[in-house]
């Protein structure tokens, strides 16, 4: 675990031009070879409270000569190199669900710039969080960056007002199917849904459902992460960001450059497993 901090901080010194370097890390024994690649390991209890690892290794150095040491499952073990010199990209299909605040729209279009929307790398879907939750956006090749913003920008902004939990829970049981492969879904792509949300306040049993249907998109194979919107303080509620979240480490509290840094880093994904 004490590793990913040091990963993090040269990933960010990186520029992100830079295709498939495998020579960041200098002084330390590498193993030639990237990481075999794992989509993020969603089930994994990885987080501030939840840690509880069996690391085998936190270097190359702690590995015998031909291995590397790589994450596999939830931990880090030492496993046999594969070479991905061709191969940095990965398809992502990143759907986003939220409540169409004026400030919500201007970050999804930050978050929309930063991928590159095409048809080999990343797909959009939309969602809306509101009483008649609308699919503005489904999967799709023929998507440009473009076409996505023009979407976002037709959408009219509502205004934050009291909200029950209810429409939450309806939208992200409705985002479930959007990663269906009848609406677009590739089968070989990474499953990433972004929850734009401030938690809201709900009873007892609609925290249940909340569970429920936060857990169905987990086990489907989502990473899921919660992004806190600030437009009603008093109703935010943090556990449930917490609860939607695959893990508390992809709980938010804005669209800030880590965000967008981990969401670029996943289009890149066997080049980031160095
Ligand atoms: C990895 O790919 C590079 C470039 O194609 C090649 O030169 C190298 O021999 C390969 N290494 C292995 C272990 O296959
Ligand atoms: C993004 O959200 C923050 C609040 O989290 C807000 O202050 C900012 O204006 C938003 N950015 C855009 C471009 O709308
Ligand atoms: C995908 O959608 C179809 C039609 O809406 C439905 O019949 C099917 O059960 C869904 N598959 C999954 C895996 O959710």
């Amino acid at each position: 675990m004490n590793v990913f901090p040091l990963v993090l901080a040269l990933a960010l010194v990186t520029p992100t031009a830079v295709e498939c370097r495998r020579d960041v890390f200098r002084g330390l024994r590498k193993t030639v070879g990237n990481c075999p690649y794992q989509r993020p390991a969603v089930n994994c209890q990885q987080g501030l409270f939840l840690s509880e690892h069996e690391e085998e290794c936190f270097e190359d150095e702690d590995c015998e000569t031909s291995l590397k040491c790589c994450s596999r499952g939830c931990d880090m073990k030492c496993v046999a190199p594969v070479n991905y010199s061709e191969w940095c990209k990965v398809p992502v299909d990143l759907g986003m669900v939220f409540e169409p605040y004026k400030t919500v729209l201007g970050n999804i279009t930050r978050v929309v710039r930063k991928m590159s929307v095409s048809k080999k790398s990343t797909h959009i879907a939309l969602r809306t969080i509101e009483r008649e939750s609308e699919l503005l956006l489904k999967f799709d090749g023929r998507q440009t960056p473009n076409k996505v913003k023009r979407i976002i920008e037709s959408i009219t902004p509502k205004q934050p007002s009291r909200k029950i939990i209810r429409p939450l829970i309806s939208a992200l049981e409705l985002a479930k199917d959007m990663f269906n492969e009848t609406n677009g879904r590739r089968p070989e792509a990474i499953k990433v849904l972004l929850v734009f949300t401030d938690g809201m306040l709900g009873e007892d049993e609609e925290e249940h459902r909340l569970e429920a249907a936060s857990r169905a998109l987990k086990d489907s194979g989502i990473l899921v992460q919660s992004i806190n919107i600030p437009e009603m303080e008093d109703t935010v509620d943090l556990m449930n960001l917490v609860e939607i979240a695959s893990s508390d480490v992809y709980v938010w509290n804005e669209v800030d450059n880590e965000v967008l840094t981990q969401l670029k880093k996943l289009e890149r994904a066997p080049c980031n497993y160095l």
